[in-house]
């Protein structure tokens, strides 16, 4: 996006992304459904530093659903390898981040995760949370139906202990118990390689999102897509049930 069209945008603060379609990339080539995970993963280090260069504040990459762990046990490890690889090279790169005000953010459960991708991603967290100019939400081992069960039973613990009258639960006190709290709801959600549904993604944070699809496979999704995706979210009229 140039300088002017950017100033010209009111973009949205929080774009969430389902990277899908690497499998069938890789098919296309004769490849290893690895390999297109390996370039999917290239391309989600190119958008997620794109999308702090023009100014986004929160960027969530759907990288591996709790139910994620079905697949083959060699397309899990490969994807857990990739995991640890970026998180390795985060810690290698940790000026250039730094520099770009990177936070990172596990969304996701920890239960069920290999230790040392946990610790990796407890440090990058710990090193890069002072940082304010975008923060990356990495969902990995994520679901949104897990996710709400998890809020659900930390409100029940605190009506069991009497700290919360159940008439008293409201929203806010959903939002604040899920991997995203204290964070805005994703404004845009983008699902490319034509696929329509949500996954599981975001689903409590997603009531108002708008959603932008398109066939492109996520390994060939590039910054111009990016800018489309925002160009168009920005010519929607978002009313929140209102008129
Ligand atoms: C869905 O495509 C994609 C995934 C399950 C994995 C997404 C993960 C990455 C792009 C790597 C991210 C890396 C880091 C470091 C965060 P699919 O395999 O279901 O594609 P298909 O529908 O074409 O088979």
């Amino acid at each position: 996006m140039t300088e002017k069209q950017l100033s010209d945008l009111i973009l949205p603060e929080h774009i969430g992304i389902i990277m899908d379609g690497n499998g069938r990339w890789a098919k296309q080539r004769g490849l290893e459904r690895s390999e297109g995970h390996k370039a999917g993963a290239n391309v989600f280090r190119n958008i997620c530093n794109y999308g702090a260069d023009i100014g986004l504040k929160y960027m969530t990459f759907y990288a591996f659903s709790t139910e994620n762990w079905k697949r083959p046990p060699k397309e899990v490890a490969s994807l857990m390898k990739l995991f640890r690889d970026y998180l390795d090279e985060a810690e290698q790169r940790v000026k250039e981040n730094e520099k770009r005000g990177l936070k990172f953010h596990l969304v996701g459960e920890k239960k069920g995760l290999p230790g040392d991708i946990v610790r990796k991603l407890d440090a990058l967290e710990r090193r890069s949370a002072d940082k304010d100019v975008m923060t990356v939400n990495l969902a990995i081992n994520y679901g949104g139906r897990d996710e709400l069960v998890h809020a659900f039973k930390a409100l029940a613990r605190r009506v069991k202990a009497g700290d919360l009258n159940p008439d008293d639960i409201s929203e806010k006190d959903i939002s604040d118990n899920i991997f995203t709290s204290g964070q805005p709801d994703p404004d845009l959600i983008i699902r490319p390689s034509g696929e329509y549904r949500l996954s599981n993604f975001m689903i409590w944070q997603a009531a108002y999102s708008e959603f932008w699809y398109s066939d492109i496979l996520w390994p060939d999704f590039t910054s111009d897509d990016l800018d489309k995706a925002i160009i168009d979210y920005c010519k929607r009229s978002r009313r929140f049930g209102g008129v």
